[in-house]
């Protein structure tokens, strides 16, 4: 959790771990519509969230999916990419109009990828997510940042992507950095989302969810990687010890 900057709402994160990247992406979706009551999910165009059940289905592009029914409730918007880049003012307006015409003017949350990666490779404006953030939180939903592919440093000056934009999800997914091959992933969301959840009191997590072997890569990884050393440092670092590695092999 160190790795998380102290929220501003004062809430403490918490973490519930999972198995794969398409897990967390279906816990935190359930964990966001039994924390807000609320069944319709804002998912955006052109983004990759997992490859079956409700994480398939906020997944949006054709070639994510499998000819199978899929879970409902989820609403894709376009995506603020290529031309709609400049148009986030349209962009939030066909919002407003989605969640005022296809549900009862409640959802559940708005899921996101600072960088659409599967998408091919799109950072989304920071006005247009910090915005989507405000319109979720007004329709009483909880903004999931999916940062499987993004978070561990991967962006280089940011250890989790959404910080790039100054927002504060209320739930956040991780993956691959997590445990660099091991099969291992996470929901890490603010304290007062999973007392929601836990109050149910049903069944949350299943039997392979706190596997030891996975446990103990991601302690290592944590502590080796990241902790001891920043990933945007360690990577100059890399670039120079290359950089002189390919000029001493020409000269020699
Ligand atoms: C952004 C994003 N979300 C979710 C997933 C699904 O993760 P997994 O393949 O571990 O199920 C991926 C996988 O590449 C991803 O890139």
């Amino acid at each position: 959790m160190s790795t998380f900057p102290p929220r501003r709402d004062g809430e403490k994160w918490q973490a519930l771990y999972a198995v794969t990247g398409t897990e967390a992406a279906e816990i935190a979706i359930q964990l966001s519509r039994v924390a807000s009551g609320n069944i319709p999910l804002l998912a955006l165009t052109n983004s990759y969230h997992g490859s079956y059940g409700t994480a398939m289905a906020a997944s949006g592009g054709s070639s994510c999916r499998h000819d199978l029914p899929e879970t409902g409730g989820v609403f894709h918007l376009q995506a603020p990419i290529y031309h709609w880049k400049s148009r986030i003012d349209d962009l939030l307006e066909m919002a407003e109009t989605t969640i005022k015409s296809s549900t009862s003017g409640k959802i559940s949350g708005f899921i996101f990828e600072t960088l659409q990666g599967y998408g091919g490779i799109h950072v989304l404006p920071n006005d247009y997510i910090n915005r989507m953030a405000a319109l979720t939180h007004k329709y009483g939903g909880y903004v999931i940042a999916d940062e499987i592919q993004t978070g561990f440093g991967r962006m280089g000056s940011a250890y989790w992507a959404y910080q790039m934009s100054g927002v504060e999800p209320d739930i956040v997914i991780i993956a691959k950095g997590l445990g660099c091959g091991h099969p291992i992933s996470a929901i890490v969301a603010k304290e007062s989302v999973f007392a929601r959840f836990n109050a149910t009191g049903a069944h949350k997590c299943h039997i392979f969810a706190n596997q030891s072997i996975p446990l103990i890569a991601l302690c290592r990884q944590i502590y080796f990687l990241h902790l001891r050393s920043q990933p945007h440092v360690r990577g100059r670092r890399m670039r120079r010890t290359f950089a002189i590695t390919c000029f001493c092999s020409d000269v020699t």
